[in-house]
């Protein structure tokens, strides 16, 4: 297992503390491999990713075509891979270069950074045998998942990476568009902590903060976990919002007085505000927080039961059913307020 070997590595890292250096049973120019007690060999080179990496990103839809667009801004050489090539001109624009397959996009990467949909996109992007980034991905680079994922598929696509000796963080980001727009993301980060440091700098160019969470899928919960809060208080913001609307009371002003409880959350007013006014361009849509709370719902394994979970699961999943699956979360809020 995995986590069995970090668990090791970590004791491996403690007991060498004083050496100063780790020994890694593989490894490669640029990164240190999972450290090991069985193994001898040491890592010579433990250079940081440069400044300025050959960054490529898989993935140019709403967050990934932001965060790369930080980094052409901070002077990286970027290639970019996206399914609909043609989302991806501002960044070519921009200086991006452009890749016709994952496989070719990352051959000259320094450092991959995978912002994709869902578990099946990422699936395929890595691992398709012809065109897949991981056929092309050098030894000298390292693959950072960014997408929101199960726990599963991020511990199964670990365990892929590292039989290849292919160095592997999950990386799933906090904050939405304006969040990606202006380089304020929050980073979980999962994998073997001695990878982090190499990527942080890196990191800070796209977010504001950069958290360390453990082991491989770890980073994954992480970012389920704060969906689920978001979306089971949205889901219950839109119920409530239609029943002060049926008792006849002024909304805003008995909002505005919740507001300033402990029940309240930063989130809770601009999702509020954007339910009231009726404007649901999408920052982040119905289908992308039913997605995460149906992932979510995935590592229950159904027992015993997740009925808040569940419930706001399936009200964003109506949501879609009606046709609103690309408004913004808040528009699950018409499903009660006609
Ligand atoms: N939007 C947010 O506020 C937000 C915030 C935090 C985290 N996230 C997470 O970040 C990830 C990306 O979100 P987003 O908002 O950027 O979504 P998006 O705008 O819908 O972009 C999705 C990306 O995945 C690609 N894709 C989808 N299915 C694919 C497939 N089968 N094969 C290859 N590529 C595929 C899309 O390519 P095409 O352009 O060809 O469709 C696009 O590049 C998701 O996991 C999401 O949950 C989103």
């Amino acid at each position: 297992m995995l986590a069995t070997c970090q668990e090791k590595a970590s004791d491996t890292l403690a007991h060498l503390a004083g050496a100063g250096r780790a020994l890694c049973l593989t490894g490669n120019r640029h990164f240190p491999a999972v450290p090991s007690r069985t193994s001898h060999r040491r890592v010579l080179n433990l250079e940081k990713v440069t400044i300025m990496a050959k960054v490529t990103f898989l993935g140019t839809g709403a967050m990934g075509s932001r965060m790369a667009m930080n980094l052409l801004k901070a002077g990286h050489d970027v290639t970019v891979w996206n399914r609909t090539p043609e989302t991806a001109a501002p960044l070519v624009d921009a200086g991006a270069s452009q890749a016709f397959t994952p496989r070719e996009a990352v051959e000259q990467a320094g450092v991959i950074i995978s912002v994709l949909r869902d578990d099946d996109a990422s699936r395929e992007v890595w691992l398709n045998p012809e065109w897949g980034a991981l056929a092309g991905m050098p030894a000298s680079a390292i693959a950072i998942e960014s997408s929101t994922l199960t726990v599963s598929w991020v511990r199964e696509l670990a365990q892929i990476m590292s039989s290849r000796d292919r160095p592997f963080l999950e990386a799933p980001v906090s904050g939405s568009r304006p969040q990606a727009d202006n380089a304020s993301l929050i980073y979980f980060v999962g994998g073997y902590e001695g990878y982090v440091d190499h990527v942080r700098s890196l990191l800070l160019q796209m977010g504001s903060d950069v958290f360390y969470v453990g082991s491989h899928g770890a980073a994954a919960m992480s970012k389920l976990a704060t969906n689920t809060l978001m979306g089971v208080q949205v889901a219950a913001l839109a119920e409530t919002i239609a029943i002060l609307i049926r008792e006849g009371v002024d909304v805003v002003r008995v909002l505005d007085a919740v507001s300033g409880t402990a029940s309240w959350s930063p989130m809770a007013g601009r999702v509020a505000q954007s339910m009231l006014a009726q404007q649901f361009a999408p920052l982040f849509p119905v289908e992308l927080i039913e997605k995460d709370l149906d992932y979510m719902l995935r590592s229950a394994d159904e027992a015993p039961a997740m009925p808040a979970i569940t419930g706001a699961r399936d009200a964003f999943r109506e949501a879609m059913a009606q046709g609103l699956g690309q408004e913004d979360m808040s528009g699950v809020v018409r499903l009660f307020v006609k």
